[in-house]
């Protein structure tokens, strides 16, 4: 049994220099994939309602559904650390609300910490989850479930109003315990300055190489969603041609009656059976 990635080890890794890698899982045979490679950080994202759930935002997806992703990843998981986005509205009311379905994350679903987006506006919640002996992982910059609000998808901190409120908002996440965040589609020179400015680390996506780590959407990286791709997306393979040829070959084989083969069929030589179906033979029905 491969040894569990833990809290400490995380944060300690800031210190040493030695970058965190994080990338996304949304189901078992992903999850045993991703957990068998040098992953330290399994991410259970609510961009699981895009790149998998056909939705155009992240919004529309409910903790229900979440936790439903959450708990076949929780089962494929033996070493990397698990975290799972909390969904639009579900900390958003108050703070008994926000500890109790950050709650379900735990107790249910077997996850050990979640992700929140927001820096000062939620830091109530935060604090909440905390206290509570949930680990927080904090989520600024581009904030997808607010992309209303935000205009867009579009790069945040461009401008030294922004990058002030964005470093503010990174020391309240720091102090409140957060045990790491997110930085999202801002510069890199930005991105650098907050993880410069924080003990604890910077989780980068769109952000630049100055983050302490690093993360990617799983669908993104291997060519499986390309509804839209934006320019942070690195696509480090192009499964979508596999999986087409491994398709069409099936329909191919079935077609011309070559699948299924000898090899994947069964066979009995039973007398009683064999003799049932001889007298079986051409019977017809009437
Ligand atoms: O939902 C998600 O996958 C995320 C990452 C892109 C950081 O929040």
């Amino acid at each position: 049994m491969p040894k569990k990635v833990t809290l400490p080890e995380i944060q300690k890794k800031k210190q040493d220099g030695v970058r965190i890698k994080m990338m996304t899982a949304y189901d078992y045979p992903t999850a045993v994939l991703v957990d068998e490679s040098e992953v330290d950080i399994i991410l259970v994202g609510d961009s699981v309602a895009m790149a998998v759930l056909g939705h155009p935002n992240t919004v529309s997806i409910t903790m229900d559904e979440m936790l439903h992703h959450c708990k076949p990843v929780a089962r494929g998981t033996q070493r990397a650390f698990l975290t799972a986005d909390m969904p639009f509205l579900s900390y958003h009311t108050d703070e008994r609300d926000a500890v109790l379905n950050a709650g379900r994350f735990i107790k249910e679903a077997g996850m050990e910490a979640v992700k929140l987006e927001g820096g000062l506006r939620v830091i109530d919640k935060i604090k909440a989850i905390i206290s509570a002996g949930i680990p927080v992982m904090g989520h600024l910059g581009l904030t997808p479930q607010s992309f209303t609000q935000l205009g867009g998808y579009r790069v945040q901190g461009k401008t030294a109003d922004v990058a002030k409120r964005l470093l503010e908002d990174a020391h309240a996440l720091e102090d409140a315990g957060c045990f790491s965040m997110v930085l999202e589609l801002m510069p890199t020179n930005v991105a650098e300055m907050i993880s410069q400015n924080l003990t604890i680390p910077t989780i980068g996506i769109g952000a630049g190489p100055g983050c302490d780590g690093q993360v990617l959407v799983f669908h993104d990286i291997l060519g499986l969603f390309d509804q839209f791709s934006p320019k942070f997306v690195k696509q480090f393979a192009d499964l979508k041609v596999p999986i087409k040829q491994a398709l069409s070959e099936f329909c191919r084989e079935v077609s011309k009656g070559k699948f299924p083969g000898k090899e994947h069929s069964f066979h009995s030589d039973d007398p009683e059976l064999l003799s049932f179906l001889q007298e079986n033979k051409n019977a017809t029905k009437n």
